[in-house]
């Protein structure tokens, strides 16, 4: 995601932390939250001293591949990976506190994105990087148009878009927090094929496909917070 959907995950994370990890999380945090820093994960990566974790946000399988196996995936790291090694760092006594509040704000951008269905897309686009489209006119991509086009031109703040949970019940929320990180990033690839079959390349894209597409985003916005609301309460319960 781009700026927008990253705070809205933290912000709807927020809601659902229990009182003891909202005051972990405070604590790593020096006092900031996880909205603010949400979008840490994508502004270190001007910096080459962190390069390393470009592959960190997204999770390709081969073509044709629906399984996630430890021996095909990325030796340089991906997502599932990437969360594993950010919950590992928060659990371990020996982590220090900078450790803590890097991962910490690793695991919060890479709990949004595992929830951008174009993260666990396709290697050979890139995740639709590479399949060009027509935004309202201008030149985008895919990948671009699901990270932010659709955001940005809804024009609701961050803070709007994650209120919305508010109607959810109990039932509800404990349905959408079951499951692990895989299940997930599997629930994620099932989207991202939808998507890519919702466009041709160079297709114009406009009001219908946002008025389309726009409530799945939303929901995959919900759902990254609510669980990663899981994984934080279950780290420092
Ligand atoms: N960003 C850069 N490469 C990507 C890929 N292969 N999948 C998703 N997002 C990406
Ligand atoms: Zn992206
Ligand atoms: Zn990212």
């Amino acid at each position: 995601w781009g700026r927008t959907g990253h705070r809205a995950t933290g912000e709807v994370a927020e809601q659902y932390l229990t009182k003891k990890a909202k005051q972990k999380v405070r604590e790593i945090l020096n006092g900031s939250n996880l909205a603010f820093v949400s979008t840490y994960g994508d502004d270190i990566k001007s910096d080459p001293a962190y390069r390393k974790y470009g592959p960190w946000h997204y999770v390709n399988l081969e073509a044709g591949e629906t399984k996630y196996t430890k021996e095909k995936a990325n030796p340089d790291g991906d997502l599932v990976q990437a969360i594993k090694t950010c919950v590992a760092a928060l659990k371990d006594k020996n982590s220090t506190a900078d450790e803590k509040g890097f991962y910490l704000k690793m695991l919060v951008h890479f709990v949004g994105d595992l929830h951008q269905p174009l993260h666990a897309g396709r290697g050979e686009d890139k995740g639709g990087n590479d399949i060009q489209v027509r935004w309202f006119g201008d030149g985008s991509n895919l990948h671009r148009v699901w990270d932010s086009e659709m955001i940005n031109d809804f024009q609701m703040s961050y803070s709007e878009l994650a209120h919305n949970s508010d109607e959810l019940s109990k039932a509800e929320i404990r349905e959408i927090q079951k499951g692990s990180v895989l299940d997930w990033m599997y629930e994620s690839k099932e989207l991202a094929n939808e998507v890519y079959a919702s466009v041709e390349t160079g297709e114009k894209l406009g009001y219908e496909y946002m008025y389309e597409w726009f409530p799945v985003v939303h929901d995959q916005l919900q759902k990254g917070g609510l669980r990663l609301a899981k994984i934080l309460n279950e780290i420092f319960a």
